[in-house]
C-alpha cells in the first residue's frame, strides 16, 4: 500500500513535514508513506495552463496522487487559514481525475490551528476528498523543536501517529478503488 504524505509547509525545520517522516518511519513495511517534496515547485494555479498538457511539477504531482492509495496532510495554519502552498497544490488537483474519492487522513500539528483544519477539512470535501475523521488527529508537537526520530521515539505522539496511519489503512481498504 502506499500513502502520499504531503506537507504545507516549506520550512527545513517543519514540524508538520518531520510529522511526516516520523508516520513514514513508523508504518508498517507493508504501507510506504512517501512524501511528496515538490509543493514548492508547483506554479501558481492558473487555470489557463490546466489544459492538455499542464505544467511538468503538475503532471508529476498528480502522477504522484494517482499512484497512491491514500493521502495524508499535514500543514501548517497561517493568519487563521490553509497554508498557501498547500492550497495551490489542491487547487491543481481540484480538475485531476487522481485526487478525487481518494482516502485521506489530516494531522494537524499544532491543535491550537483549528481554522486551518476545518477550512482544510471543508475544500478536501468539496473536492470529493474521502477524509478518514477518524484518521485525522491532533498531534501536540507545538514548541518542542522535535525532529522525526525525536516523534517516532516519543511514546505518547508515536501511539497517535500509528492510530492515525491503522485508521487511515481501514478507510484505504473499505474504499471502492477508481480507475484512473
Ligand atoms: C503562524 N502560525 C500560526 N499558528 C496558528 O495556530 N494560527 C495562526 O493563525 C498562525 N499564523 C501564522 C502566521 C505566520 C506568518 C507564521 C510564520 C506562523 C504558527 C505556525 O502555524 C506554526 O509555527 C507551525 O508550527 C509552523 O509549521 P512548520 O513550519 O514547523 O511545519
Amino acid at each position: 500500500m502506499r500513502i502520499l504524505a504531503i506537507s504545507g509547509s516549506l520550512r527545513a525545520a517543519s514540524s508538520n513535514t518531520s510529522a511526516l517522516r516520523a508516520a513514514s518511519i513508523l508504518a508498517d513495511p507493508d504501507v510506504a508513506i512517501v512524501l511528496y517534496d515538490s509543493i514548492g515547485a508547483l506554479p501558481h494555479f492558473n487555470p489557463d495552463l490546466d489544459n492538455d498538457q499542464p505544467p511538468d511539477s503538475v503532471q508529476a504531482l498528480r502522477r504522484e496522487v494517482g499512484l497512491s492509495d491514500g493521502i495524508m496532510i499535514c500543514s501548517p495554519e497561517y493568519a487563521h487559514g490553509i497554508a498557501g502552498s498547500l492550497k495551490n497544490a489542491l487547487d491543481w488537483l481540484v480538475g485531476s481525475l487522481e485526487f478525487s474519492e481518494k482516502p485521506i487522513a489530516v494531522i494537524n500539528a499544532s491543535p491550537r490551528a483549528t481554522h486551518a483544519k476545518a477550512q482544510l477539512l471543508e475544500v478536501l470535501r468539496t473536492m470529493n476528498g474521502q477524509v478518514a475523521i477518524s484518521a485525522s488527529i491532533d498531534l501536540p508537537l507545538m514548541g518542542r523543536g522535535l525532529d522525526a526520530s525525536g516523534i517516532a521515539t516519543d511514546v505518547e505522539l508515536a501511539a497517535i501517529l500509528r492510530g492515525a496511519i491503522a485508521e487511515l489503512v481501514r478507510k484505504i481498504e473499505s474504499t471502492p478503488k477508481i480507475p484512473t
